[in-house]
Formats: C-alpha cells, structure tokens, sequence
C-alpha cells in the first residue's frame, strides 16, 4: 500500500468473511488510502481464518458483527453479507459513527433504502453503494463520450449482466428469504448504467435519471419463485429507450453497448473491468468510419479504485461519493422495485416493509 505522506490511511473493518468480502479486502490492501485493521464474523473461527488471511492480529477478529462496529480502530466498514443484511448492519453501522461503504443492491427494496440512507445522513457519516465499475475511469469515460456528442444523440442502451450457476435451494443466489435471483444480484449493474446514461444523455448536472416506463418478461423458478432471468424495458423523459437482461440460471454475454444518432460504443467489459488492474479497451464506431476507434483505460485493482474514491471523498469532507451518490442509490432501488413488480416477484421483506 502506497500512503499519502501527510495523511493516515483510512482504517477499514470488513463485516462478513465470504467470497466478496476477501477480493475486497485484498483490493484495500493495494490502495492508495486504506488498510484493513479488523474483520467482524458471525463466528470466531472463520473472523480468525480471515484475520490470518490478510495479515490482521488475532486481536483484529471479532467473532459477532457488533464487536467489529465497536472497535474503536475502525473508520469505516466495508459491508459484504447477503442482501437481506444490509439493511440491519448499515443501520447498526452508522449508529455506531462509522462510514458506511455497502455492497450492492444496498437495500432489497426501495424502503430498506430509505431507512439507511435517512440513518446514514442524521449520523453525518459517508454512505455509498458499492458499485465498484462506477469508480473505474471507463465508466466515467464512456459517460462523458455520450454526454459530449460523440454518437449523436443517444437513443438505445443495450446491457446485461448474468451468469449460470446450478440451482441449490439453500444457497443465496436462489434461496428467497437470501434475496436470490437475478436481478438484485447483477441486474442491478445494468439498470444503474442504464441510469448513468440516461443522465449523461439529459446533459443537465445530474448524473442519472430514472426511466418514465419499464415493462419486463422473464421466467422465475417453480420451488424458489426468484428470477432464472429477467428481461426490462426502459424508456426514459428524453426518448431513451435501454434493453436489460440479467440472470443466475442462464449462459449470457456481459457486454453494454450504447447507440445513438451518429455512432455506438460497444463495451465488452463493463463490469468487472479489470479485477486485478491493467488497460482495457471499448470501441467507438463512427457512422460512416471504416474501422471503430479503440479507446484504452488503465487503472489499479477495482476494489482498490473503489476504497481511494471513497477515501477521498471522506477526505475532501463529503458526505457521499460523486461516483456512486445516496440519492442514485434510491433511484436504482426504485428502478428494481419495479423490475420485479412487473414479474410479479415478491421477498419476505416486502411485506415487513410495505414496499
Ligand atoms: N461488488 C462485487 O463485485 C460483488 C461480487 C459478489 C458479491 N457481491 C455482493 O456482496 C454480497 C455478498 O456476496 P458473496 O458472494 O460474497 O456472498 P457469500 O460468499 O455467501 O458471503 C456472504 C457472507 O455473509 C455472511 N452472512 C451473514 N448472514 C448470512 C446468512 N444468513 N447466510 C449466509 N451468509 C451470511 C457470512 O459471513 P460470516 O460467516 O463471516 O458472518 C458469509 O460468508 C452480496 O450482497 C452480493 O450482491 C458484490
């Protein structure tokens, strides 16, 4: 970890030791602005697993989430749990004057997302989503191209994000009480960037807008009702019209593509753009140019950009992220609320919300 001299690095605690929750750990320690000083698990052995994972004392492993949020060592949490937790950890997380950083979808639904975000803001601590591929500079990229005329005017967005993972009722990508599916897993990604260039095709000084109509098909699974995949139809104020799939029961491409008046841009990686770091490269075909312009971006470890953004916004005194803010997490929240009110797909926690 590379610090800047005249400034401590951020101190992280990592609530939860699964899959995501390593990659991130290991991502904070390449950053720029942060190191890990405490994980929190619902169980001693596995904080203890993780702890000696990445270099962390054994006095840095709590066994039990709440002992993680009362380490006075720690700045911020970096919240990795199943969906279904989110909102309770966060909720816990800022009462206890921590930062907040909180893996995606932040909330199941649209209420959840309210309660942190209001929770978050009477606290006075930083909140954001943790959309990593938004602090990556070819999303911004990509953003400013459209928002600056390079394809005429945008009128197609087209974006997927899914997978095939086979189908265990227990776990967490197709139990329903763990908020499986597809579209709070990854569909949540296309919508947002649906909504990223939505706002960056308005042109005013939002970065996102949210759709006006949406329509979906899609097929949910006989034992578990939540989505194998989901398909949306948005269209937005200006005319923008975005096709979506998602999915964690079917083989898809992930890939965006943007179309407009005068050209497309055709984004083969758009999401985990490059884990581990390194160039990257979309295409930008010009109507009537022979050949599409190449368009490289090189940056660091994703989870790393993500923690230096944060970091520095926590820094520079803000209360939010420019990359990722509160208030577009609420729209995004709305956005899926209706993806799967229109497929009919309801969780446990809908009802306890009135959502
Ligand atoms: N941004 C990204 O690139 C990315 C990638 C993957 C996932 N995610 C998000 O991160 C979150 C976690 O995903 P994951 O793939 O890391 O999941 P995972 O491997 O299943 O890990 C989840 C962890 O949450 C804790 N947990 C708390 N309550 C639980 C419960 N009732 N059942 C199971 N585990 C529980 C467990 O940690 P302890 O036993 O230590 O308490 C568990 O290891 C999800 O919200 C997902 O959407 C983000």
């Amino acid at each position: 970890m590379v610090s800047t001299p005249e400034l401590p690095p951020l101190r992280w605690g990592i609530l939860s030791t699964g899959r995501i929750a390593g990659v991130f750990a290991r991502g904070v320690a390449v950053s720029r602005t942060g190191r890990v000083v405490a994980v929190g698990s619902r169980t001693a052995e596995s904080a203890a697993r993780f702890a000696a994972e990445h270099g962390l004392p054994p006095a840095a492993a709590h066994g039990g989430y709440e002992a993680l949020l009362a380490d006075p060592a720690v700045e911020a949490v970096y919240i990795a749990t199943p969906h279904p937790e989110h909102a309770t950890w966060v909720e816990r997380a800022v009462a206890a004057g921590k930062h907040v950083l909180c893996e995606k979808p932040a909330g199941m639904n649209l209420a959840e997302g309210r309660r942190m975000v209001a929770a978050a803001r009477r606290a006075g601590v930083l909140f954001m989503e943790a959309f990593m591929y938004r602090c990556h500079p070819q999303t911004a990229r990509v953003a400013a191209l459209v928002r600056a005329g390079a394809i005429g005017e945008p009128r197609l967005v087209q974006a997927n994000f899914g997978f095939r993972t086979d189908f265990h009722p227990a776990s967490r990508l197709w139990n329903r009480e763990l908020g499986g599916g597809g579209i709070l897993d990854v569909g949540c990604y296309p919508m947002s960037f649906a909504r990223l260039i939505a706002g960056a095709a308005a042109g005013g000084p939002s970065a996102f807008a949210d759709p006006a109509e949406l329509t979906a098909f899609g097929r949910l699974h006989p034992e578990t009702g939540v989505d194998e995949f989901a398909t949306a139809g948005l269209r937005f104020a200006g005319g923008l019209v975005a096709q979506l799939a998602t999915g964690v029961g079917l083989t898809m491409e992930n890939h965006a593509r943007v179309c407009g008046t005068e050209g497309w841009l055709e984004i083969p990686h758009p999401w985990i753009i490059t884990r581990g770091g390194g160039a990257l490269s979309f295409r930008l075909h010009r109507r009537g140019a022979a050949e599409p312009e190449t368009i490289t971006t090189e940056a660091g470890n994703l989870y790393a950009l993500e923690a230096d953004a944060f970091a520095d916004a926590l820094r520079a005194g803000a209360r939010e992220v420019s990359a990722m803010t509160p208030d577009d997490t609420l729209g995004n929240l709305a956005a899926l609320d209706r993806w799967r009110a229109a497929l009919g797909l309801v969780y446990p926690v809908d009802a306890l919300a009135g959502a």
